[in-house]
Protein backbone atom coordinates (compact mmCIF):
# COMPACT_ATOMS: atom_id res chain seq x y z
CA UNK A 1 0.00 0.00 0.00
CA UNK A 2 1.59 3.41 -1.07
CA UNK A 3 2.03 5.63 1.88
CA UNK A 4 -0.22 8.79 1.93
CA UNK A 5 1.43 12.39 2.18
CA UNK A 6 0.44 15.17 3.79
CA UNK A 7 1.94 18.22 1.71
CA UNK A 8 1.33 20.55 4.74
CA UNK A 9 2.98 18.37 7.01
CA UNK A 10 5.82 17.47 4.51
CA UNK A 11 6.65 20.84 3.55
CA UNK A 12 8.53 23.35 5.73
CA UNK A 13 6.91 26.36 6.28
CA UNK A 14 6.99 29.58 4.50
CA UNK A 15 9.27 31.99 5.31
CA UNK A 16 7.10 35.40 6.20
CA UNK A 17 6.67 37.53 3.78
CA UNK A 18 6.11 40.54 6.27
CA UNK A 19 8.45 41.91 8.84
CA UNK A 20 7.70 43.88 12.02
CA UNK A 21 7.16 48.04 12.24
CA UNK A 22 10.52 49.68 14.18
CA UNK A 23 8.97 49.97 17.24
CA UNK A 24 8.55 53.88 19.29
CA UNK A 25 8.35 52.02 22.71
CA UNK A 26 11.28 53.48 24.65
CA UNK A 27 12.38 49.39 25.32
CA UNK A 28 11.48 47.71 22.09
CA UNK A 29 8.80 45.18 23.70
CA UNK A 30 9.75 41.65 23.88
CA UNK A 31 7.33 38.72 23.97
CA UNK A 32 8.69 37.61 27.73
CA UNK A 33 8.19 41.38 28.82
CA UNK A 34 4.15 40.42 27.76
CA UNK A 35 1.92 40.97 30.22
CA UNK A 36 -1.85 40.43 30.30
CA UNK A 37 -4.87 42.03 33.18
CA UNK A 38 -7.69 43.34 33.35
CA UNK A 39 -8.25 47.02 32.12
CA UNK A 40 -8.00 49.93 33.80
CA UNK A 41 -9.88 53.35 34.31
CA UNK A 42 -6.19 54.95 33.47
CA UNK A 43 -5.91 52.60 30.41
CA UNK A 44 -8.59 54.10 28.73
CA UNK A 45 -6.60 56.98 26.68
CA UNK A 46 -4.02 54.10 25.05
CA UNK A 47 -7.06 52.25 24.24
CA UNK A 48 -9.04 55.20 22.85
CA UNK A 49 -5.61 56.16 20.84
CA UNK A 50 -4.86 52.50 19.10
CA UNK A 51 -8.26 51.76 18.47
CA UNK A 52 -8.42 55.39 16.85
CA UNK A 53 -5.48 54.44 14.87
CA UNK A 54 -6.32 51.42 13.48
CA UNK A 55 -9.95 52.70 12.05
CA UNK A 56 -9.68 56.25 11.84
CA UNK A 57 -11.94 57.24 14.32
CA UNK A 58 -11.59 58.66 17.68
CA UNK A 59 -14.77 57.50 19.62
CA UNK A 60 -14.29 58.62 23.56
CA UNK A 61 -18.12 58.20 24.22
CA UNK A 62 -17.85 54.85 23.25
CA UNK A 63 -14.82 53.28 24.73
CA UNK A 64 -16.15 55.28 28.13
CA UNK A 65 -19.44 53.43 27.75
CA UNK A 66 -17.54 50.03 27.36
CA UNK A 67 -15.59 50.91 30.09
CA UNK A 68 -18.49 51.31 32.28
CA UNK A 69 -20.26 47.93 30.91
CA UNK A 70 -17.35 45.46 31.25
CA UNK A 71 -14.37 46.66 33.01
CA UNK A 72 -15.93 45.45 36.28
CA UNK A 73 -18.26 42.60 34.62
CA UNK A 74 -16.12 39.72 35.17
CA UNK A 75 -19.14 37.77 36.63
CA UNK A 76 -21.53 38.02 34.27
CA UNK A 77 -18.86 36.91 31.17
CA UNK A 78 -17.67 39.93 30.06
CA UNK A 79 -14.40 40.82 30.36
CA UNK A 80 -12.32 43.80 28.70
CA UNK A 81 -7.99 42.81 28.90
CA UNK A 82 -5.17 44.83 27.80
CA UNK A 83 -1.60 43.56 27.00
CA UNK A 84 0.95 45.73 28.69
CA UNK A 85 4.86 46.04 27.72
CA UNK A 86 6.25 48.13 30.94
CA UNK A 87 4.17 50.76 31.77
CA UNK A 88 2.73 51.10 28.25
CA UNK A 89 -0.98 49.32 27.20
CA UNK A 90 -0.04 47.95 23.71
CA UNK A 91 -2.81 45.64 22.84
CA UNK A 92 -6.60 44.85 24.00
CA UNK A 93 -9.35 42.18 23.45
CA UNK A 94 -12.88 42.63 24.74
CA UNK A 95 -15.53 39.54 24.56
CA UNK A 96 -17.79 38.13 26.75
CA UNK A 97 -20.20 35.10 27.29
CA UNK A 98 -23.57 35.05 25.25
CA UNK A 99 -26.67 33.01 26.63
CA UNK A 100 -28.49 31.02 23.51
CA UNK A 101 -27.83 33.79 21.36
CA UNK A 102 -28.88 32.67 17.37
CA UNK A 103 -30.20 29.87 19.37
CA UNK A 104 -26.70 28.55 20.14
CA UNK A 105 -25.92 27.03 23.75
CA UNK A 106 -23.78 29.76 25.48
CA UNK A 107 -20.28 30.33 23.79
CA UNK A 108 -17.77 33.16 24.25
CA UNK A 109 -17.79 36.01 22.10
CA UNK A 110 -14.95 37.68 21.35
CA UNK A 111 -16.09 41.12 19.09
CA UNK A 112 -12.67 43.53 19.60
CA UNK A 113 -9.27 42.87 19.54
CA UNK A 114 -6.17 45.29 18.69
CA UNK A 115 -2.62 45.29 18.95
CA UNK A 116 -0.82 48.92 18.52
CA UNK A 117 1.23 48.31 14.94
CA UNK A 118 4.63 48.96 16.88
CA UNK A 119 3.81 45.75 19.09
CA UNK A 120 2.89 43.47 16.72
CA UNK A 121 4.06 40.07 16.20
CA UNK A 122 5.62 39.21 19.55
CA UNK A 123 2.64 37.26 20.44
CA UNK A 124 0.59 39.69 22.18
CA UNK A 125 -2.67 38.79 20.93
CA UNK A 126 -2.17 35.40 21.07
CA UNK A 127 -1.50 35.98 24.65
CA UNK A 128 -4.83 38.25 24.80
CA UNK A 129 -7.08 35.56 23.08
CA UNK A 130 -5.96 32.89 25.37
CA UNK A 131 -6.51 34.73 28.14
CA UNK A 132 -10.08 35.66 27.32
CA UNK A 133 -10.20 31.89 26.98
CA UNK A 134 -9.76 30.34 29.84
CA UNK A 135 -11.84 33.02 31.32
CA UNK A 136 -14.23 31.58 29.29
CA UNK A 137 -13.77 28.10 30.40
CA UNK A 138 -13.82 29.04 33.46
CA UNK A 139 -18.05 29.47 33.21
CA UNK A 140 -18.41 26.26 31.35
CA UNK A 141 -18.40 27.15 27.46
CA UNK A 142 -16.67 24.89 25.34
CA UNK A 143 -16.55 27.44 22.15
CA UNK A 144 -15.89 30.71 21.31
CA UNK A 145 -17.04 33.05 17.71
CA UNK A 146 -16.27 36.36 16.70
CA UNK A 147 -17.05 37.58 13.37
CA UNK A 148 -14.76 39.85 11.28
CA UNK A 149 -15.21 41.85 7.89
CA UNK A 150 -14.55 40.06 4.48
CA UNK A 151 -11.45 42.58 4.06
CA UNK A 152 -9.90 42.38 6.83
CA UNK A 153 -7.34 39.32 5.96
CA UNK A 154 -4.69 40.48 8.82
CA UNK A 155 -7.44 40.02 11.32
CA UNK A 156 -8.52 36.55 9.79
CA UNK A 157 -4.73 35.24 9.12
CA UNK A 158 -4.74 35.69 12.87
CA UNK A 159 -7.82 33.81 14.04
CA UNK A 160 -6.99 31.58 11.46
CA UNK A 161 -3.41 31.22 13.25
CA UNK A 162 -5.17 30.14 16.59
CA UNK A 163 -7.35 28.00 15.23
CA UNK A 164 -10.75 29.67 14.00
CA UNK A 165 -12.13 28.12 11.11
CA UNK A 166 -16.11 29.12 9.70
CA UNK A 167 -18.74 28.69 11.83
CA UNK A 168 -22.32 27.27 11.10
CA UNK A 169 -23.86 31.03 10.50
CA UNK A 170 -24.21 33.69 8.11
CA UNK A 171 -24.60 36.92 8.88
CA UNK A 172 -27.38 38.64 6.97
CA UNK A 173 -28.53 42.51 6.65
CA UNK A 174 -30.65 44.87 4.82
CA UNK A 175 -31.06 48.77 4.79
CA UNK A 176 -34.18 50.26 6.54
CA UNK A 177 -35.72 52.78 4.96
CA UNK A 178 -37.16 55.98 6.79
C1 LIG B 1 -4.40 40.99 14.05
C2 LIG B 1 -3.58 41.52 15.25
C3 LIG B 1 -4.51 41.62 16.47
C4 LIG B 1 -2.45 40.49 15.51
O1 LIG B 1 -1.72 40.95 16.64
P1 LIG B 1 -0.23 40.41 16.94
O2 LIG B 1 0.06 40.66 18.38
O3 LIG B 1 0.71 40.94 15.95
O4 LIG B 1 -0.42 38.83 16.68
P2 LIG B 1 0.55 37.65 17.15
O5 LIG B 1 1.95 38.15 17.27
O6 LIG B 1 -0.05 36.99 18.35
O7 LIG B 1 0.46 36.70 15.87
C5 LIG B 1 -0.09 35.40 15.93
C6 LIG B 1 -0.20 34.85 14.52
O8 LIG B 1 -1.12 35.63 13.74
C7 LIG B 1 -0.70 35.61 12.36
N1 LIG B 1 -0.36 36.97 11.94
C8 LIG B 1 -0.20 38.05 12.75
N2 LIG B 1 0.12 39.13 12.00
C9 LIG B 1 0.17 38.71 10.71
C10 LIG B 1 0.45 39.34 9.47
N3 LIG B 1 0.78 40.66 9.42
N4 LIG B 1 0.40 38.61 8.33
C11 LIG B 1 0.10 37.29 8.37
N5 LIG B 1 -0.17 36.62 9.53
C12 LIG B 1 -0.14 37.32 10.67
C13 LIG B 1 0.56 34.75 12.31
O9 LIG B 1 0.17 33.43 12.00
C14 LIG B 1 1.09 34.85 13.74
O10 LIG B 1 1.85 33.72 14.11
P3 LIG B 1 3.42 33.64 13.73
O11 LIG B 1 4.02 34.96 14.16
O12 LIG B 1 3.90 32.46 14.51
O13 LIG B 1 3.45 33.44 12.26
C15 LIG B 1 -2.94 42.89 14.94
O14 LIG B 1 -2.25 42.81 13.72
C16 LIG B 1 -3.95 44.01 14.86
O15 LIG B 1 -4.29 44.65 15.85
N6 LIG B 1 -4.48 44.26 13.65
C17 LIG B 1 -5.56 45.21 13.49
C18 LIG B 1 -6.78 44.54 14.09
C19 LIG B 1 -8.07 45.05 13.59
O16 LIG B 1 -8.25 45.29 12.40
N7 LIG B 1 -8.99 45.18 14.53
C20 LIG B 1 -10.30 45.63 14.19
C21 LIG B 1 -11.30 44.50 14.17
S1 LIG B 1 -11.55 43.76 15.78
Amino acid sequence: MSKIVNPKVEQKRPTKAFSRPASKLPDAPTAAALRIRPVRRDDLNAVIEMDAMVTGITKRNYWNSLYRRYADAVATGQHFLVATAGNEVIGFVIGEVRDWEFGSPPCGWVFAIDVRPDARLLGAATQLLQAICQRFKRTGVSKVRTLLSRENTLILSFFRSQGMMIGPFIPLEMDLDH
